[in-house]
């Protein structure tokens, strides 16, 4: 079955789907995106995503480009007409088309808007997540405003394929510090060697997950102490456990990190555990 896209009002085959070659979001990377997780053709964290999108496109001047509600079909149709039961939906929302020039277009400029969606087996995630994967670190080398969730990923693009070219899922990004920011496109997370569940508080430069949000409500729901707290690479290498959080990827356990053994060496109690209520709790309250 051929794919379709969402591009500025219309559902488009994926082979007609295409955007204006002056977009500000092809030529600056002026735009952002948000991606939700399907669960049985429902999108999963909803509102945290939605939420999010606003506040990013506030944060960038870009206009909103339609009611909420509008928006919500639009995803929501995409999904249906892709027949996506588990998978992901991507929206990207940038600052229009104009002739190129730097500066913003003139106001009233339309945004553009794009969403695809795509099938993802979640038999093949459960099956990397039973056995755990690999991370590598990297350093962070990204402007500083990774809260906003912009389509300007080329230093988490470079990350990513680091970890692909050394047969590692993830990459996780490291600071002036020695300190671990996040991962390439995940949240990071240890259960450090005294037994301390600690991920990196967002004061810092990282995106604040929508994920990591979630997983904090029953982290607390459990009554399972947080320290929101840097770790250090060296500290994450003698970690009982350690794990990543993203839409799609859940809670996914790491087994090692450049190639040192975490624990050992198998997914630990307090990532399984909490990929399990985390799926539990996004299931239900999926839209
Ligand atoms: N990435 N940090 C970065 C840099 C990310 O790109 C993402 C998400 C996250 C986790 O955020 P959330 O839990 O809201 O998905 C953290 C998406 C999935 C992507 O780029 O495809």
């Amino acid at each position: 079955m051929s794919r379709v896209a969402y591009v500025n009002g219309t559902y488009q085959p994926h082979s007609h789907a295409v955007i204006h070659v002056e977009d500000r979001g092809f030529q600056f990377a002026d735009g952002v995106y948000e991606v939700w997780s399907v669960f049985d053709g429902k999108l999963a964290d909803f509102d945290g995503h939605m939420t999010r999108l606003v506040r990013s496109l506030t944060e960038l001047r870009i206009d909103v480009p339609m009611t909420k509600a509008a928006l919500t079909r639009v995803l929501k149709e995409t999904v249906r007409r892709n027949r996506v039961v588990n998978g992901i939906v991507y929206l990207q929302v940038t600052r229009g088309t104009a002739r190129r020039d730097h500066p913003f277009p003139a106001p009233g400029t339309p945004p553009s808007v794009i969403v695809t969606s795509k099938s993802v087996s979640f038999a093949k995630a459960q099956a990397q997540a039973a056995k755990g994967v690999a991370v590598i670190t990297q350093p962070d080398i990204r402007w500083g405003r990774c809260d906003i969730k912009t389509v300007g990923l080329l230093p988490n693009v470079l990350a990513k394929q680091a970890a692909r070219d050394r047969g590692a899922y993830e990459a996780w990004m490291v600071d002036e510090m020695g300190l671990v920011t996040e991962g390439s496109s995940t949240n990071a997370w240890i259960v450090d060697k005294n037994g301390k569940l600690r991920t990196r508080d967002t004061q810092a430069n990282i995106l604040k997950g929508i994920t990591r949000t979630a997983l904090m409500a029953l982290i607390k729901d459990q009554g399972i102490e947080l320290d929101e707290r840097p770790f250090s690479v060296d500290e994450a290498k003698e970690a009982r456990e350690a794990f990543f959080t993203a839409a799609g990827a859940f809670v996914m356990p790491a087994i090692s990190i450049d190639g040192v053994k975490i624990g050992d060496g198998k997914p630990g109690p307090i990532a399984t555990g909490l990929r399990a209520s985390y799926l539990d709790l996004a299931r239900r309250d999926a839209i």
